[in-house]
């Protein structure tokens, strides 16, 4: 017997986005019917999956034969905001080889752009100005502790060992990584903050990592260190990190993402020289990247099988 359609309802990209969505689905689960998230005439009766990005709250409620929720991306605070999310659906997290390739090189990318003091090399140039410099330290002289030793952080973790860092990492349980040295929990933090010349934020956003970037963290680095935000905005205590340049404890930070999205012109985070804004590029998937996974959580369904990367309730991420 033919397999019978399953229906997914999409809000990643917009109405304009569906037409790709439906080609990538046609070719990679071609039982699966693709739907708008803005259709006015759409059935809500028959919806099976909903592959989404900031769905307005209560919406995901109204879809009585709901399965799974599938993030369109890997964070899913963009869910937990909606009140009436119901709470026996499973969240599978975006979580593709793409994004941990991604987050990667992007990781990577800020650390050496840190590393040699690119933010002094842009400064000059808008001046006009030629000074040479040279960056204090090569890769191979610089240890990078990484905050949040999952998916993201273990990918992040190999490139940058791969071009010569030494890596720390941090997690709420001892991990047994080659060649990283493994910190966990609480108790542990300050013996890995007090090596990082470069510290990079993986951690999810739970109730037990908002506003870990302040202060009390900053003066717990050796002077000068710089900070790579991925993780999310309210992590970060944006007038803190303002302090710590200012006072020359951090030297630079490259953050990619800010509290709120997107970061409101006014923010004075723009116009620090020691700071570089990305607007939260560093990972996001492709769409065939994101498609080929939300099939598989499809697939695993349909053979009964338990969904991989899922948000667990009970630890919060
Ligand atoms: P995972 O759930 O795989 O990993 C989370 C890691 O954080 C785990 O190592 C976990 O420890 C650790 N952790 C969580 N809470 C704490 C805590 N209180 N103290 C110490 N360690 C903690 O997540 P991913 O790696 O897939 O993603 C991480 C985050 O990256 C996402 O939640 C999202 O916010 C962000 N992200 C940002 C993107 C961007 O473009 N900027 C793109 C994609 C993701 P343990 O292993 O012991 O459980
Ligand atoms: C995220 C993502 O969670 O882009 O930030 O996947």
């Amino acid at each position: 017997m033919p397999p019978s359609d399953i229906h997914l309802v999409v809000k990643s990209g917009g109405s304009a986005a569906v037409p790709q969505w439906r080609t990538l689905f046609a070719e990679l689960a071609p039982q699966v019917r693709v739907h708008d998230w803005d259709d006015p005439a759409l059935d809500r009766g028959c919806i099976d999956f909903a592959l989404v990005w900031e769905p307005e709250a209560g919406r995901l409620a109204r879809f009585p034969r709901l399965k799974a929720v599938l993030s369109s991306a890997a964070g899913v605070d963009h869910l937990l905001a909606d009140p009436l999310l119901p709470a026996h659906l499973p969240i599978v997290r975006m979580v593709t080889p793409e994004t941990q390739t991604r987050m990667a090189e992007f990781c990577t990318m800020a650390a050496l752009m840190l590393q040699k003091d690119m933010l002094r090399a842009i400064h000059q140039q808008r001046l006009r100005h030629w000074q040479e410099f040279s960056p204090p330290a090569t890769a191979r002289e610089m240890t990078v502790g990484i905050l949040g030793l999952g998916t993201l952080g273990l990918a992040a973790a190999a490139m940058l060992r791969a071009v010569g860092f030494t890596v720390l990492g941090w997690s709420q349980g001892r991990k047994h990584v080659d060649g990283v040295h493994s910190y966990a929990g609480p108790d542990e933090l300050p013996a890995l903050l007090r090596r990082s010349q470069i510290l990079v934020c993986l951690l999810p956003d739970t109730p037990g990592t908002h506003g870990i970037l302040n202060a009390g963290l900053f003066g717990q680095l050796p002077r000068g260190a710089h900070l790579i935000n991925v993780g999310r905005g309210l992590q970060l205590h944006a007038g803190d990190l303002l302090a710590a340049l200012d006072g020359g404890q951090i030297g630079s930070a490259f953050l990619d993402v800010a509290d709120p999205e997107p970061l409101p012109a006014d923010s004075p985070l723009w116009w620090h020289p020691r700071i570089f804004i990305s607007p939260h590029t560093a990972a996001s998937a492709s769409r065939r990247a994101k498609a080929v996974q939300a099939a598989f959580s499809i697939a695993q369904w349909q053979r009964g099988e338990p969904l991989s990367h899922t948000y667990d309730r009970a630890r919060g991420y």
